[in-house]
Protein backbone atom coordinates (compact mmCIF):
# COMPACT_ATOMS: atom_id res chain seq x y z
CA UNK A 1 0.00 0.00 0.00
CA UNK A 2 1.44 3.41 -1.01
CA UNK A 3 -0.85 6.45 -0.49
CA UNK A 4 1.64 9.04 0.24
CA UNK A 5 0.31 11.98 -1.23
CA UNK A 6 -3.09 10.79 -2.20
CA UNK A 7 -6.50 12.40 -1.03
CA UNK A 8 -9.29 10.21 1.12
CA UNK A 9 -12.22 11.80 -0.45
CA UNK A 10 -14.49 8.41 -0.85
CA UNK A 11 -14.04 4.85 -1.17
CA UNK A 12 -14.40 4.28 -4.80
CA UNK A 13 -11.09 5.69 -5.34
CA UNK A 14 -9.77 2.86 -2.86
CA UNK A 15 -8.61 -0.76 -3.89
CA UNK A 16 -10.00 -3.63 -1.71
CA UNK A 17 -6.16 -4.25 -0.83
CA UNK A 18 -5.60 -0.17 -0.48
CA UNK A 19 -8.68 -0.53 2.45
CA UNK A 20 -7.83 -3.58 4.45
CA UNK A 21 -4.37 -2.36 4.53
CA UNK A 22 -5.59 1.04 6.03
CA UNK A 23 -7.70 -1.74 8.40
CA UNK A 24 -4.21 -3.33 9.45
CA UNK A 25 -2.20 -0.09 10.08
CA UNK A 26 -5.41 0.76 12.39
CA UNK A 27 -5.16 -2.06 13.93
CA UNK A 28 -1.57 -1.97 14.34
CA UNK A 29 -2.08 2.07 16.10
CA UNK A 30 -4.87 0.71 17.97
CA UNK A 31 -2.17 -2.07 19.49
CA UNK A 32 0.77 0.36 19.96
CA UNK A 33 -1.37 2.95 21.57
CA UNK A 34 -3.49 0.75 23.87
CA UNK A 35 0.56 -0.40 24.68
CA UNK A 36 1.81 3.12 25.49
CA UNK A 37 4.33 2.54 22.48
CA UNK A 38 4.68 6.22 21.16
CA UNK A 39 4.48 6.51 16.85
CA UNK A 40 5.02 10.02 16.15
CA UNK A 41 5.87 8.98 13.04
CA UNK A 42 4.85 12.71 11.37
CA UNK A 43 6.47 14.64 13.98
CA UNK A 44 6.43 18.40 13.06
CA UNK A 45 3.60 18.21 10.55
CA UNK A 46 0.61 20.66 10.52
CA UNK A 47 -2.68 19.99 10.00
CA UNK A 48 -5.53 22.02 9.28
CA UNK A 49 -9.27 20.49 10.06
CA UNK A 50 -12.13 22.33 8.54
CA UNK A 51 -15.60 21.73 10.38
CA UNK A 52 -18.77 23.33 8.11
CA UNK A 53 -21.18 21.03 10.39
CA UNK A 54 -20.95 19.84 14.09
CA UNK A 55 -19.42 17.10 15.14
CA UNK A 56 -17.88 15.08 18.17
CA UNK A 57 -16.69 12.12 16.92
CA UNK A 58 -15.10 13.17 13.79
CA UNK A 59 -13.08 16.49 14.97
CA UNK A 60 -11.89 14.38 18.30
CA UNK A 61 -10.28 11.35 16.23
CA UNK A 62 -8.46 14.13 14.15
CA UNK A 63 -7.71 15.49 16.89
CA UNK A 64 -6.02 12.86 18.88
CA UNK A 65 -4.87 11.05 15.72
CA UNK A 66 -2.52 14.42 14.74
CA UNK A 67 -1.43 14.65 18.43
CA UNK A 68 -0.15 10.71 18.58
CA UNK A 69 0.99 10.96 14.87
CA UNK A 70 3.26 14.57 16.09
CA UNK A 71 1.01 16.49 13.54
CA UNK A 72 -0.16 19.97 15.32
CA UNK A 73 -3.99 19.91 14.50
CA UNK A 74 -5.64 23.73 13.53
CA UNK A 75 -9.40 23.33 13.80
CA UNK A 76 -11.35 25.83 11.80
CA UNK A 77 -15.10 26.15 13.19
CA UNK A 78 -18.29 26.47 11.09
CA UNK A 79 -18.58 29.87 11.88
CA UNK A 80 -15.22 31.42 12.34
CA UNK A 81 -13.40 31.05 8.83
CA UNK A 82 -13.49 32.81 5.76
CA UNK A 83 -14.69 29.77 3.65
CA UNK A 84 -17.27 30.14 1.52
CA UNK A 85 -18.67 33.29 2.57
CA UNK A 86 -15.90 35.59 1.65
CA UNK A 87 -13.69 33.40 -0.12
CA UNK A 88 -14.03 30.58 -2.69
CA UNK A 89 -12.94 27.23 -2.00
CA UNK A 90 -10.20 27.21 -5.07
CA UNK A 91 -8.81 30.72 -3.24
CA UNK A 92 -8.97 28.87 0.55
CA UNK A 93 -7.22 25.29 -0.89
CA UNK A 94 -4.66 27.59 -2.36
CA UNK A 95 -3.95 29.48 0.55
CA UNK A 96 -4.11 26.20 2.85
CA UNK A 97 -1.93 23.96 0.59
CA UNK A 98 0.83 27.09 1.73
CA UNK A 99 0.57 26.26 5.10
CA UNK A 100 -0.44 22.93 5.63
CA UNK A 101 0.91 18.73 5.05
CA UNK A 102 -2.92 17.96 4.86
CA UNK A 103 -6.50 19.58 5.46
CA UNK A 104 -9.52 17.45 6.74
CA UNK A 105 -13.43 18.52 5.16
CA UNK A 106 -16.59 18.50 6.86
CA UNK A 107 -19.67 20.10 5.36
CA UNK A 108 -22.15 20.20 2.40
CA UNK A 109 -21.28 18.81 -0.76
CA UNK A 110 -18.97 16.06 -2.19
CA UNK A 111 -17.58 18.71 -4.84
CA UNK A 112 -15.88 20.81 -2.05
CA UNK A 113 -13.67 18.16 -0.67
CA UNK A 114 -13.11 17.21 -4.82
CA UNK A 115 -12.13 21.00 -5.20
CA UNK A 116 -9.85 21.39 -2.32
CA UNK A 117 -7.65 18.09 -3.18
CA UNK A 118 -7.34 19.91 -6.32
CA UNK A 119 -6.13 23.08 -5.38
CA UNK A 120 -3.97 22.62 -2.55
CA UNK A 121 -2.14 20.19 -3.67
CA UNK A 122 -2.00 18.65 -0.38
CA UNK A 123 -3.89 15.06 1.18
CA UNK A 124 -6.99 16.45 1.64
CA UNK A 125 -9.30 13.80 4.16
CA UNK A 126 -13.36 13.65 3.95
CA UNK A 127 -14.63 14.20 7.22
CA UNK A 128 -17.97 13.85 6.01
CA UNK A 129 -20.33 15.37 3.00
CA UNK A 130 -23.76 15.00 2.27
CA UNK A 131 -22.57 12.11 -0.45
CA UNK A 132 -19.54 9.96 1.54
CA UNK A 133 -18.79 9.44 4.92
CA UNK A 134 -15.78 7.75 4.08
CA UNK A 135 -13.67 7.61 7.49
CA UNK A 136 -16.33 6.32 9.32
CA UNK A 137 -16.86 3.23 7.06
CA UNK A 138 -13.35 2.63 7.64
CA UNK A 139 -14.01 2.18 11.65
CA UNK A 140 -16.82 0.24 10.75
CA UNK A 141 -15.25 -2.16 8.73
CA UNK A 142 -12.45 -2.27 11.75
CA UNK A 143 -15.12 -2.96 14.06
CA UNK A 144 -17.13 -5.80 12.01
CA UNK A 145 -13.55 -7.81 11.23
CA UNK A 146 -12.76 -7.31 15.12
CA UNK A 147 -15.61 -8.83 16.09
CA UNK A 148 -16.18 -11.40 13.09
CA UNK A 149 -12.86 -11.89 12.29
CA UNK A 150 -13.44 -11.19 8.99
CA UNK A 151 -14.92 -9.13 6.17
CA UNK A 152 -15.63 -11.61 3.15
CA UNK A 153 -19.32 -12.58 2.73
CA UNK A 154 -20.82 -11.16 5.77
CA UNK A 155 -24.35 -9.20 5.31
CA UNK A 156 -24.75 -5.72 6.35
CA UNK A 157 -28.20 -4.82 6.38
CA UNK A 158 -28.69 -0.68 6.67
CA UNK A 159 -31.94 0.25 7.91
CA UNK A 160 -33.43 4.01 6.91
CA UNK A 161 -32.32 7.01 4.39
CA UNK A 162 -29.76 5.09 2.41
CA UNK A 163 -29.91 7.79 -0.45
CA UNK A 164 -27.58 9.52 1.72
CA UNK A 165 -23.64 9.70 3.33
CA UNK A 166 -24.08 6.78 5.57
CA UNK A 167 -26.11 4.31 3.01
CA UNK A 168 -23.94 5.38 0.04
CA UNK A 169 -20.52 5.16 1.58
CA UNK A 170 -21.57 1.67 3.62
CA UNK A 171 -22.93 0.30 0.24
CA UNK A 172 -19.51 1.29 -1.48
CA UNK A 173 -17.45 -0.19 1.83
CA UNK A 174 -19.53 -3.25 1.75
CA UNK A 175 -18.74 -4.40 -2.41
CA UNK A 176 -15.26 -3.42 -2.26
CA UNK A 177 -14.42 -5.87 0.63
CA UNK A 178 -16.67 -8.43 -0.50
CA UNK A 179 -19.47 -7.69 2.01
CA UNK A 180 -23.18 -8.49 1.30
CA UNK A 181 -25.26 -5.17 1.73
CA UNK A 182 -28.58 -4.84 1.39
CA UNK A 183 -30.34 -1.22 1.86
CA UNK A 184 -33.84 -1.48 3.55
CA UNK A 185 -36.50 1.15 3.00
CA UNK A 186 -39.24 2.56 0.92
CA UNK A 187 -38.11 2.46 -2.61
CA UNK A 188 -37.92 6.28 -2.77
CA UNK A 189 -34.77 5.92 -0.16
CA UNK A 190 -32.91 3.83 -2.00
CA UNK A 191 -29.53 5.07 -3.39
CA UNK A 192 -29.02 6.73 -6.64
CA UNK A 193 -29.06 4.35 -9.99
CA UNK A 194 -25.36 5.60 -11.03
CA UNK A 195 -24.04 4.56 -7.72
CA UNK A 196 -26.18 1.75 -7.51
CA UNK A 197 -24.57 0.45 -11.42
CA UNK A 198 -21.20 1.21 -9.70
CA UNK A 199 -21.31 -1.04 -6.91
CA UNK A 200 -22.94 -3.71 -8.73
CA UNK A 201 -20.00 -3.87 -11.05
CA UNK A 202 -17.50 -3.60 -7.87
CA UNK A 203 -19.62 -6.62 -6.62
CA UNK A 204 -19.36 -9.03 -9.47
CA UNK A 205 -15.19 -8.61 -8.96
CA UNK A 206 -15.47 -9.05 -5.38
CA UNK A 207 -18.28 -12.06 -5.14
CA UNK A 208 -20.70 -9.39 -3.09
CA UNK A 209 -24.50 -9.52 -3.22
CA UNK A 210 -26.03 -6.12 -3.24
CA UNK A 211 -29.80 -6.04 -2.58
CA UNK A 212 -32.56 -3.74 -1.84
CA UNK A 213 -35.63 -4.33 0.11
CA UNK A 214 -38.83 -3.01 1.42
CA UNK A 215 -39.99 -5.25 3.93
CA UNK A 216 -37.63 -5.51 7.20
CA UNK A 217 -38.02 -8.47 8.27
CA UNK A 218 -36.74 -10.17 5.26
CA UNK A 219 -34.13 -8.14 4.74
CA UNK A 220 -32.75 -8.79 8.17
CA UNK A 221 -33.01 -12.53 7.37
CA UNK A 222 -29.57 -14.08 8.15
CA UNK A 223 -28.06 -10.11 8.72
CA UNK A 224 -24.39 -9.69 10.47
CA UNK A 225 -24.67 -6.47 11.28
CA UNK A 226 -28.10 -4.46 11.22
CA UNK A 227 -26.54 -0.32 10.96
CA UNK A 228 -29.01 2.43 10.98
CA UNK A 229 -28.44 6.49 11.24
CA UNK A 230 -30.76 9.10 11.78
CA UNK A 231 -33.49 10.15 9.48
CA UNK A 232 -32.68 13.14 9.27
CA UNK A 233 -29.19 14.23 8.47
CA UNK A 234 -27.08 17.52 9.38
CA UNK A 235 -27.74 20.40 6.99
CA UNK A 236 -31.70 19.20 6.05
CA UNK A 237 -34.64 21.09 6.82
CA UNK A 238 -36.44 20.46 10.05
CA UNK A 239 -39.88 20.62 7.66
CA UNK A 240 -38.78 16.63 6.80
CA UNK A 241 -38.75 15.20 10.24
CA UNK A 242 -42.84 14.52 9.68
CA UNK A 243 -42.59 12.97 6.57
CA UNK A 244 -39.14 11.10 7.59
CA UNK A 245 -40.70 9.75 10.94
CA UNK A 246 -44.38 8.50 8.85
CA UNK A 247 -41.73 6.84 6.41
CA UNK A 248 -38.88 5.16 8.32
CA UNK A 249 -40.81 4.31 11.46
CA UNK A 250 -41.76 0.75 10.17
CA UNK A 251 -37.62 0.37 9.95
CA UNK A 252 -36.68 1.15 13.31
CA UNK A 253 -34.48 -1.42 14.88
CA UNK A 254 -36.22 -2.60 17.56
CA UNK A 255 -35.23 -6.15 19.47
CA UNK A 256 -37.96 -8.07 17.10
CA UNK A 257 -35.88 -7.07 14.18
CA UNK A 258 -32.63 -8.33 15.94
CA UNK A 259 -33.91 -11.61 17.15
CA UNK A 260 -35.77 -12.17 13.16
CA UNK A 261 -32.47 -11.69 11.99
CA UNK A 262 -30.58 -14.40 14.42
CA UNK A 263 -28.56 -14.62 17.25
CA UNK A 264 -25.07 -14.20 15.62
CA UNK A 265 -26.50 -10.45 14.60
CA UNK A 266 -24.85 -7.08 15.94
CA UNK A 267 -26.10 -3.34 16.17
CA UNK A 268 -24.17 -0.45 14.79
CA UNK A 269 -24.91 3.08 14.08
CA UNK A 270 -22.88 5.83 13.06
CA UNK A 271 -23.72 7.81 16.31
CA UNK A 272 -24.88 10.56 17.43
CA UNK A 273 -28.23 8.87 17.60
CA UNK A 274 -31.57 9.32 18.96
CA UNK A 275 -32.54 6.33 21.46
CA UNK A 276 -33.80 8.20 24.65
CA UNK A 277 -35.03 11.34 25.33
CA UNK A 278 -31.83 12.81 26.99
CA UNK A 279 -31.67 15.49 24.16
CA UNK A 280 -32.81 18.19 23.62
CA UNK A 281 -33.89 17.34 19.72
CA UNK A 282 -35.32 14.40 20.96
CA UNK A 283 -37.35 15.62 23.68
CA UNK A 284 -38.95 18.10 20.60
CA UNK A 285 -40.27 15.36 18.48
CA UNK A 286 -41.41 13.24 21.75
CA UNK A 287 -43.58 16.53 21.98
CA UNK A 288 -44.77 17.12 18.65
CA UNK A 289 -44.77 13.51 17.60
CA UNK A 290 -45.15 11.19 20.84
CA UNK A 291 -42.37 8.81 20.11
CA UNK A 292 -39.06 8.14 22.37
CA UNK A 293 -37.01 7.00 20.10
CA UNK A 294 -36.56 7.06 16.18
CA UNK A 295 -33.94 4.96 14.33
CA UNK A 296 -33.34 2.42 17.02
CA UNK A 297 -35.22 1.41 20.37
CA UNK A 298 -33.33 2.28 23.70
CA UNK A 299 -33.23 -1.46 24.50
CA UNK A 300 -31.48 -2.47 21.21
CA UNK A 301 -29.16 0.00 21.59
CA UNK A 302 -28.11 -0.57 24.88
CA UNK A 303 -27.82 -4.32 24.35
CA UNK A 304 -25.31 -6.56 24.72
CA UNK A 305 -25.79 -6.82 20.78
CA UNK A 306 -25.01 -3.25 20.13
CA UNK A 307 -20.93 -2.83 19.12
CA UNK A 308 -21.53 0.91 18.81
CA UNK A 309 -18.68 2.32 21.28
CA UNK A 310 -16.34 0.13 20.18
CA UNK A 311 -17.20 1.23 16.67
CA UNK A 312 -16.93 4.87 17.89
CA UNK A 313 -13.52 4.22 19.43
CA UNK A 314 -12.17 3.11 16.33
CA UNK A 315 -12.82 5.89 14.37
CA UNK A 316 -9.31 7.66 16.30
CA UNK A 317 -7.67 4.48 15.34
CA UNK A 318 -8.62 4.30 11.37
CA UNK A 319 -8.44 7.68 10.96
CA UNK A 320 -5.13 8.18 12.31
CA UNK A 321 -4.26 5.51 9.63
CA UNK A 322 -5.48 7.45 6.79
CA UNK A 323 -3.44 9.99 8.08
CA UNK A 324 -0.17 8.41 8.59
CA UNK A 325 -0.65 6.58 4.95
CA UNK A 326 -0.53 9.80 3.16
CA UNK A 327 1.70 12.07 5.13
CA UNK A 328 4.36 10.00 6.95
CA UNK A 329 7.11 10.08 4.87
CA UNK A 330 8.66 6.76 6.23
CA UNK A 331 5.85 4.21 7.19
N1 LIG B 1 -20.16 9.52 13.40
C1 LIG B 1 -19.73 10.78 13.31
O1 LIG B 1 -19.23 11.24 12.28
O2 LIG B 1 -19.88 11.48 14.46
P1 LIG B 1 -19.65 13.06 14.65
O3 LIG B 1 -20.72 13.75 13.85
O4 LIG B 1 -19.77 13.29 16.12
O5 LIG B 1 -18.30 13.41 14.12
N1 LIG C 1 -26.18 11.06 8.14
C1 LIG C 1 -25.64 11.75 9.29
C2 LIG C 1 -24.33 11.14 9.68
C3 LIG C 1 -23.73 11.72 10.93
C4 LIG C 1 -22.42 11.08 11.30
C5 LIG C 1 -25.49 13.22 8.97
O1 LIG C 1 -24.99 13.55 7.87
O2 LIG C 1 -25.87 14.05 9.79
Amino acid sequence: MNLKGKSFLKLLDFSESEITGLLDLASEFKDKKKKGIPHKICDGKNAALIFEKTSTRTRCSFEVACADLGIHPVYLDPKSSQIGKKESIPDTARVLGRMFDGIEYRGYGQEIVEQLAKYSGVPVWNGLTNEFHPTQILADLLTIREHFGTLKGKKLVYMGDARYNMGNSLMVGCVKVGMNFTACAPKKYFPNEELISECQKIAEESGSVLSFEEDPEKAVKNADVIYTDVWVSMGEPDEVWEERIKDLSPYKVTSHLMEKAGEQCRFMHCLPAFHDLKTTIGKEIYEKFGIDSMEVTDEVFESEKSIVFDEAENRMHTIKAVIAATLADNL
